[in-house]
């Protein structure tokens, strides 16, 4: 019996990976994370699975569910939206089980920034411009900002920002980063990302928070950044016909195949 986490994407019920399906088809237990899982999603769950909304429930709960799955051999398919890696509450899941001896693995998942980018159609790392994404939030009640951690220092080095889970306090974290990309910055919010509801508003630090004016919606991710908009960057070497790569034919230790 195994506990897999999937990462199930930010929304599209086509971009699961191809694993992620198939370890849902074969887990007679779903745990999913509420509203940001499409039902589609659980369309893939074996007929009699028995799919369990955990948003209204305890980690205690939830781990009640999985000892109960494991005590009869069935493997969990444990669904959280985006990638595990930032924000899924994952860690500490991970860490009851090792606890407990419960055998895991991890399914990673796209993330809602590389969702949030394409729906831009932007690169957020640009020559000469941005070469850093800095993946980070504000303080919530739920999860308090590590002392050094703020928009201040993350926005001294003029990296593009993703900022998750701070829709609600859009004006302030726009004033605060105006200080140091200048308020002509491009900023742009993405509510659900790839959802067909999907919406974007383009503005810069100056004029962000007037262009989303007032709205209910909080699944939305905040870019900033000069990648955003930037048409005047260097081209990458990587391409250029002058460049010298292992890759290309003609070097005499190029690679083959
Ligand atoms: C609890 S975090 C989960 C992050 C997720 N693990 C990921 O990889 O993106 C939820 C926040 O992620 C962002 N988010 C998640 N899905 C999104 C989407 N489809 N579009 C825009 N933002 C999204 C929002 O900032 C939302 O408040």
């Amino acid at each position: 019996m195994t506990v897999h986490f999937i990462g199930a994407g930010p929304g599209a019920p086509d971009l699961l990976t191809l694993r992620g399906r198939d370890l849902i088809a074969a887990s007679p237990v779903c745990l999913y994370a509420g509203s940001l899982i499409p039902e589609e999603m659980l369309q893939h769950c074996p007929q009699g699975a028995r799919i369990i909304n955990t948003a209204p429930m305890s980690l205690d709960g939830i781990m009640a569910e999985i000892v109960a799955a494991h005590a009869r051999g069935l493997d969990v398919a444990r669904l959280h939206s985006g990638d595990l890696s930032v924000w899924s509450a994952m860690g500490e899941q991970l860490r009851r089980l090792r606890e407990l001896g419960i055998p895991y693995d991890i399914t990673p998942g796209v993330p809602s920034f590389a969702a949030g980018a394409a729906a831009l159609g932007a690169e957020l790392t640009l020559p000469g411009i941005a070469q850093s994404v800095v993946l980070t939030r504000t303080s919530g009640r739920a999860s308090p900002m590590p002392s050094a951690e703020t928009l201040a220092a993350f926005g001294a080095t003029g990296a593009t920002l993703a900022i998750h889970l701070s829709i609600h306090r859009l004006e302030e974290v726009a004033a605060e980063l105006g200080a140091h990309y200048g308020m002509d910055c491009p900023a742009a919010v993405i509510w659900r990302a790839s959802w067909p509801d999907q919406r974007i508003v383009r503005g810069t630090l100056r004029s962000i928070a007037a262009d989303v004016g007032e709205t209910m919606e909080r699944t939305a991710l905040i870019l900033v950044g000069r990648a955003l908009a930037a048409e005047g960057f260097d081209e990458s070497r990587l391409y250029a016909a002058d460049y010298d790569r292992r890759f290309r034919a003609g070097r005499a230790d190029a690679v083959k195949g």
